[in-house]
């Protein structure tokens, strides 16, 4: 069985990457499973960027004949108040060590009096995925919302209780995580990396 390694040590995507790829006749291993240990620098300006760096790197760290696909993720907040930071600054953004709670009432401080059209925001997630001396493909997937006034919910991580979906009249963090997985960026994401694989 054809093996795929993905750039993650993250047990919550991982479960996320296994519930939608799962029945791709692949045997899904992380990069700690599959013994591979490289330093990622992601230094690029763009998700795209870094999500084929990481891809990049860990082909390159596979050993002689080993012909896996290799993918790769990587997201973040943008603010359209905030000229869409944090963006790929997201998990860096005031600090790594820094907690979400500080992070995202920073956030609502820093968008006080905008008005509630101009409080749109998105969640973007970028896949890579590759082979040795193959093309990398690429996809991507977005869910919109817009900043709420306070932090809501407990599920989720980041800057999902602050993220407030009209629609569901929630944030993501009062989703459960099989509600989240059905409209997520990651889950679009995965979903429209699954198809450019089955048309290969
Ligand atoms: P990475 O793709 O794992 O590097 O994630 C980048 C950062 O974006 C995370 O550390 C979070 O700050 C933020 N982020 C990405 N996806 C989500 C999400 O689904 N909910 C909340 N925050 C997210």
């Amino acid at each position: 069985m054809k093996k795929l390694i993905f750039a993650t040590g993250n047990p919550g995507k991982l479960k996320e990457i296994r519930a939608i790829m799962g029945d791709m006749d692949m045997e899904i291993l992380t990069m700690k499973e599959a013994g591979i240990n490289v330093d990622i620098v992601e230094d690029g300006k763009t998700f795209e960027e870094n999500a084929i760096i990481k891809v990049k790197t860990i082909l390159a760290a596979l050993p002689e004949g080993e012909d896996a696909l290799v993918m790769a993720d990587d997201s973040g907040l943008e603010v359209d108040a905030m000229d869409k930071a944090p963006g790929v600054y997201s998990a860096r953004w005031m600090g790594e060590d820094t907690s979400y709670r500080i992070k995202n009432m920073k956030i609502v401080e820093l968008l006080e009096g905008v008005p509630v059209e101009k409080r749109t925001a998105r969640f973007v997630c970028t896949i890579a995925a590759g082979e040795k001396g193959k093309e990398i493909l690429v996809a991507r997937g977005v869910i919109e919302g817009k900043i709420g006034y306070e932090e809501r919910g407990e599920n989720g991580f980041g800057y999902d209780p602050i993220f407030y979906l009209p629609d569901m009249s929630r944030t993501t963090a009062e989703l459960s995580p099989e509600e989240k997985n059905a409209i997520s960026h990651r889950g679009n994401a995965l979903r429209a990396m699954k198809k450019k694989l089955q048309k290969k």
